[in-house]
């Protein structure tokens, strides 16, 4: 059975969690691709709302694997305090599973990632300070310390040696900071964390590729999102992975032709946290209400987020760069009681008009959206289960974004709860 790729078509905060884990119920792996703490989830279940990090949302399900793939950034210690904030609510993590390939955040990592921030001033990226971009960065430097380090002391004071020296050259010498204690950090990561991580430690590839094998159902979940991928996205203001679909094959270890489904969650007005372009940003008023609304605040930052309007653009693009065979739209019900909403059907700069992004950031910078504006609905959807129980304007929103992406929209989203969605299948 191939397996399904669940990412997010905007700049993160889609809401994904709730349709990963919906579409969970029906699957044996979940499998996190890439990212690290520096994503959030909530999901709500019966009325108990969970914030996740790095556990995958399959979680919730005594009948998934959680996974987490080699292509991931871990802080251990952020994983093990997640594990007990669930088990202490009563949800089962022992079925969890961590990549020996997954890297590990450290200690330096943080300090790199405040330093560059600092140093960046004005131009800085706004990142969540998670270290999340160092630990990448070593990644490709081959200089990174992996989840397997963990296992073989020997080796981890090694690698850990190596590595902190020029860490901590470079933070005394440029950034003026105090160099870190590698026998502390060893003493910690060996000490008090390889033991409670170990159990936990397992070969993710073969796992896949077993499940894959007998037929059963594996979900790859992105983090972050499209417009957030270091490829793809609006660079320099995005985040150091790939969340886009073809990461997935990269951080869980399979070929394109493993996959079958690729959903592309849609947020029904977008969101971004941190700097970077953002074409159909809106202020004043209107921004206020979806913030509100849809209590557009960092899961993990508690920072408020930008909001604007959909961007038919920016999911044209998506479609392309995902290969999406459906999509999911979040949140609908935070557009109800407007008087109008608008839509973005194409860019416009120097008298061009774009339909897809302009590849150069300085065209982008410029651009101005062309707007479709449409009629809104007053009707609260939070109860609405079937598409006849949405208002004909709601209705007519759904059909815009399904016929401009090209892609059939499967289920809708009308409220936090597990069960508050439409569907749209067939
Ligand atoms: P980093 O991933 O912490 O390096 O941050 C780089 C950029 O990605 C910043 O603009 C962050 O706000 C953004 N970002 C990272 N993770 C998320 C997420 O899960 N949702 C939304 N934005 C994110």
């Amino acid at each position: 059975m191939p397996a399904t790729v669940v990412v997010g078509t905007q700049w993160g905060d889609e809401g994904k969690g709730k349709l990963t884990d919906l579409l969970a119920k029906d699957m044996r792996l979940v499998v996190r691709y890439q990212g690290g703490h520096n994503a959030g989830h909530t999901i709500v279940v019966d009325g108990q709302s969970f914030a996740l990090q790095l556990v995958p949302s399959g979680v919730l399900y005594p009948h998934t694997v959680p996974v987490i793939g080699n292509g991931v950034v871990v802080d251990p210690a952020v994983l093990l305090a997640e594990c007990e904030m669930l088990g202490s609510r009563g949800i089962d993590t022992s079925r969890l599973v961590l990549s020996g390939n997954a890297h590990l955040i450290m200690p330096y990592h943080y300090e790199l990632d405040l330093m560059t921030e600092r140093y960046l001033g004005q131009n800085k990226l706004g990142t969540t300070k998670r270290g999340i971009g160092p630990a990448y960065a070593d990644k490709a430097a081959r200089i990174g310390l992996r989840v397997q380090d963990l296992t073989d002391p020997k080796i981890f004071r090694q690698k850990l040696d190596v590595v902190l020296r020029e860490k901590n050259a470079l933070l005394s010498r440029v950034y003026n900071r105090l160099p870190l204690d590698g026998e502390a950090i060893a003493e910690r990561y060996l000490g008090e964390i390889a033991p409670r991580i170990a159990p936990m430690i397992g070969d993710t590839v073969a796992l896949v590729h077993e499940a894959l094998e007998a037929g059963e159902q594996v979900m790859l979940e992105g983090a972050q999102a499209t417009f957030l991928d270091v490829d793809h996205g609006t660079y320099p203001f995005v985040t150091s992975s790939n969340p886009v679909a073809g990461g997935a094959c990269v951080g869980a270890g399979i070929g394109p032709r493993d996959i079958s489904r690729v959903v592309g969650i849609v947020k029904a007005y977008i969101t971004r946290v941190g700097s970077g372009p953002f074409p159909t940003e809106v202020e004043g008023e209107t921004a206020d209400y979806l913030v509100d609304r849809g209590h557009e605040y960092g899961t993990n930052t508690g920072r408020r987020r930008r909001p604007g309007w959909l961007d038919l653009v920016m999911l044209r693009q998506a479609v392309r760069l995902n290969s999406l065979s459906e999509l999911d739209i979040t949140k609908l019900d935070v557009l109800s009681r407007l008087e109008t909403v608008k839509v973005c059907v194409a860019y416009e700069a120097d008298g061009t008009v774009y339909e897809h992004v302009p590849y150069h950031q300085s065209v982008l910078h410029r651009v101005s959206p062309v707007y479709e504006e449409l009629p809104g609905w007053q009707e609260d959807l939070a109860g609405a289960t079937s598409v006849d129980d949405l208002p004909a304007a709601a209705r007519s929103y759904v059909e815009l974004i399904a016929k401009a992406a090209g892609v059939p929209v499967s289920f809708v989203g009308v409220g936090p709860g597990r069960e508050q969605y439409v569907s749209f299948a067939a």
